[in-house]
C-alpha cells in the first residue's frame, strides 16, 4: 500500500492543477470544479492511506471528521442564496486559516513537548518553529479578519455597532499599529529561534495575529471588500503550504501555494478593474468617513410600455447587469428579452460585465450562464466600453456603483474606479426600486441625465412587465 502514497499525492496535485486551469473559463469551470473536488477526495484518500501504514488510523475520529465536515458543507451549500455567496467564502477562507494553524500547533507541540521524539528528516526544531509561527500569524489573521469581512458583506452586527455598519471606518493613527504589529510577531518569531521550546512566544504570536486580523480588515470597506476576501483566500493558502511543510506533506504544500498564488493574482487583477493599488487597499480608508450621499434630486419614472416602443427601433442594445439583478433573481426574464428583441425587430444584443458588478468575482457570469445566456455575448469592460457610442440603448439592471461616472471624477470613494460607459449610449434605461445609492454610497448622476429612463421597481417584476409590453407591440 505505501508505494502509492506518492503517486496518490502527485495525482491530486494534478488534479488542482487541471481544475485551476479549467476554471479560467466559464465553459469549462464547472468541469475545473469537480477536478479539485476528485483532487482533494484522492488526497484525504491517501492521507487516510498514509496514516494506516505509519502506525494504524483512529477511525472512529476520521470517520466523524468526514461526517460532521460534509453535513455541514452540504447544508451550507444547499442554503445559501447566490447573494449571500462571498459571504460564505469568507467564511470558508476563515475557516481553512484556522485549520491549517491548528495543525501546525499541535504538530510542533509534539516536539516541544517530546524532546526526545525524532524530528522529520532534514528538519530542526528551529525551521519547525519558524514555519509554526508564520503558519500562526497567517491562519490566525485570516480567521478573524474573515469573519470581520464575513460580518461586513452581510451588512453589520450590531453589537459592533457604528464600526460594523460604516463600510469605511480608518482613523490613521491605526496604520502604524499595524505595522508595529507585524513587526513584532516577525520579533517573536526571531526569538523562538533562541528558545525554540518557549511556548510563550507562540501564545503571543497566536494573539497578536488574531488582533492583527482585525485591525487590518476593520477600515476596509465599500468598494474594496472583494480585494479583501480574495486577499485572505490567498492567505489562506499560504498558511496551508506553511503546514503542509511542518507535517511534511507534500499535497498540502502544492495545494497551498496554489491556492495562495492564485488567490493573489485574482487580488491584483481586482485591485486592476478598480484602479487601486494593494497598498492602498490595506492602508487607505477608501472614501472617508463611509457616509452615504444624501438624495435631494428627484426624477420622474418611466413605464414598460414606454420602454418598449423605444426598444422597438432599436438597431443595437447592450445590456448592463448589477447586483440588483441577482437580488431579485430576474437573470431568466433578461435573457427572454434579449431573445424577443433580437427575434422581433432584429436587435444586436450583448451584455457589458463589469468584472467587480454583483457581491463576487464572476458574479454576473455566473448567473447569466445560469439563464443559458451564450458566453460570446458576454463581453468584458475594456472590451465592450468603445462600443457604447454606437449603441442605440443602455439596459441597466441593478448596477449602480459600476456604471457611476463619478468614478471619473477622481474624487470620492468611487475615484478611479474604471466603470461601464453605458453613459455614453444615445438613450439609456435604468431599473431598480429607486433612486438610492449603490454598495459605495454614492449618489449616480446617470440617473438624472435627459436620456435617461428609470424603470422604479423590483428586477423580475419590471423585466416581466417589459416583455410583456414587447410581445404586444
Ligand atoms: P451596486 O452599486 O451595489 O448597486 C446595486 C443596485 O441594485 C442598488 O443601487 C439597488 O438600488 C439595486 N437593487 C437592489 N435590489 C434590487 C432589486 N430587487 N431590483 C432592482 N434593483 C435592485 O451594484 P453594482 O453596480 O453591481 O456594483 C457592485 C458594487 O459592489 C461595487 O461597488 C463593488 O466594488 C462592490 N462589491 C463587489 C464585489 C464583487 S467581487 N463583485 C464584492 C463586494 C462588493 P435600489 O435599492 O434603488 O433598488
Amino acid at each position: 500500500m505505501e508505494e502509492w502514497i506518492p503517486i496518490g499525492y502527485l495525482l491530486s496535485a494534478a488534479l488542482f492543477i487541471f481544475g485551476l486551469k479549467k476554471l479560467g473559463h466559464p465553459r469549462t469551470a464547472p468541469r475545473g470544479n469537480q477536478y479539485g473536488a476528485l483532487g482533494m477526495l484522492v488526497a484525504v484518500l491517501t492521507t487516510v492511506i498514509k496514516i494506516q501504514s505509519d502506525g494504524g488510523a483512529q477511525w472512529t475520529l476520521i470517520i466523524a471528521g468526514l461526517v460532521v465536515g460534509s453535513v455541514i458543507g452540504i447544508i451550507m451549500a444547499v442554503r445559501v442564496e447566490m447573494t449571500g455567496m462571498p459571504e460564505l467564502v469568507a467564511l470558508f477562507n476563515g475557516f481553512g486559516g484556522a485549520a491549517s494553524a491548528l495543525v501546525a500547533l499541535s504538530e510542533s507541540w509534539k516536539y516541544i513537548e517530546n524532546t526526545d521524539l525524532a524530528l522529520p528528516t532534514g528538519l530542526s526544531i528551529q525551521v519547525i518553529m519558524v514555519a509554526a509561527g508564520l503558519s500562526a500569524l497567517v491562519g490566525w489573521m485570516t480567521l478573524t479578519g474573515s469573519i470581520l469581512a464575513m460580518f461586513k458583506l452581510k451588512g453589520g452586527i450590531s453589537v459592533f455597532g457604528k464600526w460594523m455598519k460604516t463600510p469605511t471606518w480608518g482613523p490613521t493613527w491605526l496604520n502604524p499599529v499595524k505595522v508595529v504589529l507585524i513587526l513584532s510577531v516577525f520579533a517573536l518569531i526571531y526569538l523562538s529561534i533562541g528558545e525554540p521550546r518557549n511556548t510563550d512566544y507562540l501564545w503571543a504570536i497566536i494573539a497578536i495575529s488574531c488582533v492583527l486580523g482585525i485591525v487590518l480588515v476593520l477600515p476596509i470597506g465599500g468598494a474594496d471588500m472583494p480585494v479583501v476576501v480574495s486577499l485572505l483566500n490567498s492567505l489562506s493558502g499560504i498558511a496551508a503550504a506553511f503546514t503542509g511543510f511542518i507535517i511534511g506533506n507534500s499535497v498540502l504544500i502544492v495545494a497551498g501555494s496554489l491556492v495562495g498564488a492564485s488567490g493573489l493574482i485574482l487580488t491584483f487583477i481586482m485591485c486592476k478593474a478598480m484602479n487601486r493599488t494593494l497598498p492602498d487597499v490595506l492602508f487607505k480608508s477608501f472614501g472617508g468617513s463611509g457616509e452615504k450621499a444624501q438624495l435631494t434630486r428627484t426624477k420622474v419614472g418611466s413605464d414598460a410600455d414606454e420602454v418598449a416602443m423605444m426598444v422597438d427601433g432599436a438597431q443595437k442594445v447592450i445590456i448592463v447587469p448589477g447586483y440588483g439583478m441577482a437580488v431579485s433573481q430576474c437573470q431568466h426574464q433578461v435573457k427572454e428579452f434579449a431573445d424577443l428583441i433580437a427575434e422581433k425587430f432584429g436587435t444586436e444584443v450583448k451584455y457589458a460585465i463589469h468584472p467587480v458588478a454583483g457581491r463576487m468575482p464572476g458574479h454576473m457570469n455566473v448567473l447569466l450562464a445560469e439563464a443559458n445566456v451564450p458566453y460570446e455575448q458576454l463581453i468584458e469592460m475594456d472590451e465592450i466600453n468603445p462600443e457604447f457610442p454606437d449603441c442605440d440603448v443602455a439596459v441597466i439592471i441593478g448596477a449602480n456603483d459600476t456604471t457611476n461616472p463619478a468614478a471619473r471624477s477622481g474624487e470620492g470613494p468611487l475615484a478611479g474606479m474604471p466603470i461601464i460607459d453605458a453613459d455614453a449610449a444615445r438613450t439609456v434605461v435604468i431599473i431598480k426600486r429607486s433612486l438610492s445609492v449603490g454598495y459605495a454610497g454614492v449618489d449616480n448622476d446617470l440617473f438624472y441625465m435627459d436620456k435617461t429612463m428609470m424603470l422604479f421597481g423590483d428586477g423580475k417584476a419590471m423585466m416581466t412587465g417589459l416583455n410583456t409590453a414587447i410581445k404586444e407591440l
